[in-house]
């Protein structure tokens, strides 16, 4: 199977205090055939240029959304930027082909363990089911969703060693966007 390209959005807020998606985006940018954007570095002030984002998604195969999990959802920027770039006539609707046939992924830390995104557990729902309105869109663009990379209870992840693990788990995920089904999801 032909290699893909593959786009990591990378989406922090406070990239000075993050601990795991600074790991994790560190191992992305040493992965062959994988370009890296922090869009939280490029648009400060949330002004997207909408034009340069859809020319650089229309050169990838697969785009990931990298971002700790806040409030159940994404930072803001992340839905800013789909508010934008998403546009009727280009993602969707008459004439919005562009996204068609692309993987669409995302890898999400959060601070709650696995216990507790669970039915049983207090967030009653995994992290997956909270990822739903990304899931439907990635749909309605005709994208190719695959399931998350999803790495739980970070407040638990007390050193560089203990991270470390999750680091080698997401550049075989993102290897496997590249070359294979990029079916693999939850980490350990
Ligand atoms: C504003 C805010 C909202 C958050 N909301 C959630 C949440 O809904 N669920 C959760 O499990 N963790 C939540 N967290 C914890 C972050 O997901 C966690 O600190 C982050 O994934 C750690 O990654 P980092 O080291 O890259 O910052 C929240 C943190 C902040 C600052």
């Amino acid at each position: 199977m032909p290699s893909r390209r593959v786009l990591v959005l990378h989406a922090h807020p406070a990239p000075h205090k993050s601990r795991v998606n600074r790991r994790l985006v560190a191992e992305a940018e040493g992965v062959d055939g994988v370009t890296v954007r922090h869009l939280y570095e490029i648009y400060p002030d949330f002004l997207i240029d909408v034009r340069e984002e859809q020319r650089i998604l229309e050169s990838h195969d697969a785009i990931v959304f990298q971002h700790p999990f806040y409030w159940y959802s994404a930072p803001s920027l992340v839905k800013e930027w789909m508010d934008l770039v998403l546009e009727h006539g280009w993602a969707y609707g008459s004439g919005g082909t562009a996204l068609h046939g692309r993987i669409f992924a995302q890898a999400v830390t959060c601070g709650g363990g696995r216990d507790v995104y669970c039915s049983e557990g207090r967030n009653r729902h995994s992290v997956r089911d909270f990822l739903l309105p990304f899931e439907q869109s990635a749909l309605l663009c005709g994208m190719d969703w695959r399931p998350p990379f999803v790495v739980h209870g970070t407040g638990d992840l007390k050193s560089a060693g203990e991270i470390e693990p999750f680091a080698l788990d997401y550049r075989t995920w993102l290897e496997s966007l590249r070359d294979g089904d990029g079916r693999s999801q939850e980490t350990r």
